[in-house]
């Protein structure tokens, strides 16, 4: 048979090329990313009313979160520079996304991350890619400020979201929940750390406004972590901390970018506590079904927080980012669990433990 046209899907600079900086053919590196799932949610309704609350997963990307859509530009421009490598600053996921798309590319990846805050999977990925991982006795944002100096002075080139590529990248998740919808949600809620997605989700739905595609543009909800909330306070955090530790930033790179989406849309950025943040990651995992990271909960976290407050309405359409897979995480899932249950390999105790025992 032939192949089914309508089943293949491209990745994001392929399949939104009319919306992105061009690139030519040659240069894209793609692992096909973008086309993530908005999954309805059904099981909220006694923490969030009658609200229509979807979540956009972008854990379901290839390296498990929304980190590939900037990633696949930035690479893909790399190349075309003529570039050999790439480095960035993560607490995370960044450094995935980034070891991946630089083997793809054929390219060497350079990765700071701060040593101890980054959760095990992530760390994973950017090892087995093959990255050069340095470990940094610092913050985030220490990590970002040298990679930053180097960028400027050595022929490697910077990956993190102050390249202008990552943001283009990543506003075709707004493309994709405006196309799943037929419209504009009346708010998008997601986690706020180093303030790019934010940024990248409000220019993209402000060009399918302008473009007249949606008529309507949602107002723009981000959310940080209580002891990482810069933003929200409106001065840099020296220590930040948080169990969410991808939003675990004191200095946004894109504040002005978030504030622009907030006030431009009439939304709203605000914090979430780690007991609230650990709740909603609770909450979707065991009763829609989905596992996600603990930052990416902030956004439901805050969901439920404008709820409480009497801030949203029946009927509105609500679309929450789940920034990133659960999976990246698993010391946070196993140490939030109920305990397993040991047993030996005999009927009666199996039947005990279900309960039809005798
Ligand atoms: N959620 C996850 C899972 C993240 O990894 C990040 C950022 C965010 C939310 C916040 O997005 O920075 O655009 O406001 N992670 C970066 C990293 C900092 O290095 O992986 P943002």
């Amino acid at each position: 048979m032939e192949p089914n046209k309508k089943a293949i899907w491209n990745g994001i600079i392929r399949e939104y090329r009319d919306y992105l900086p061009e690139i030519s053919n040659g240069n894209i590196v793609t692992l096909n990313e973008g086309n993530t799932p908005l999954i309805e949610s059904t099981n909220l309704v006694d923490k969030v009313g009658n609200i229509r609350l979807l979540f956009k997963f972008e854990g379901l990307n290839p390296t498990g979160s929304f980190k590939d859509r900037g990633m696949t530009f930035a690479v893909s421009k790399a190349k075309e520079d003529g570039s050999t490598a790439v480095i960035c600053a993560s607490t995370g996921n960044t450094s995935a996304a980034a070891a991946a798309y630089a083997a793809k590319a054929g390219m060497k990846a350079y990765v700071l991350v701060p040593a101890g805050n980054i959760a095990l999977g992530k760390l994973s990925q950017a090892m087995i890619h093959n990255a050069i991982v340095m470990e940094v006795a610092g913050s985030f944002d220490d990590a970002l400020d040298l990679v930053k100096e180097v960028s400027k002075n050595y022929p490697v080139t910077m990956v993190n979201s102050l390249n202008p590529f990552r943001i283009e990248g990543q506003k075709t998740a707004a493309f994709e929940v405006c196309e799943a919808l037929g419209f504009a949600p009346t708010y998008h809620f997601l986690p706020v750390g180093n303030a790019g997605n934010i940024t990248a989700y409000w220019r993209g739905y402000k060009e399918f406004k302008e473009k007249g595609i949606v008529a309507g543009l949602p107002k723009m909800m981000g959310f940080q972590a209580e002891g990482a909330a810069p933003i929200v306070r409106g001065e840099v955090v020296e220590h930040p901390d948080t169990i969410a530790t991808a939003i675990r930033i004191g200095n946004p790179a894109s504040w002005d970018g978030a504030i622009e989406a907030r006030d431009e849309s009439g939304g709203v950025i605000d914090l979430v506590s780690d007991a609230d943040i650990l709740a909603a990651y609770n909450l979707l995992a065991s009763r829609e079904g989905v596992f996600c990271e603990p930052a990416s909960a902030a956004s439901v976290a805050g969901v439920i927080k404008m709820v409480e407050r009497g801030e949203l309405e029946d009927g509105d359409t609500v679309v929450c980012t789940l920034t990133g897979h659960g999976l990246k995480d698993p010391d946070r899932a196993i140490s939030e669990a109920s305990e397993t249950i040991k047993v030996r390999p005999v009927m009666d105790e199996i039947l005990a433990v279900m309960g039809f025992g005798s």
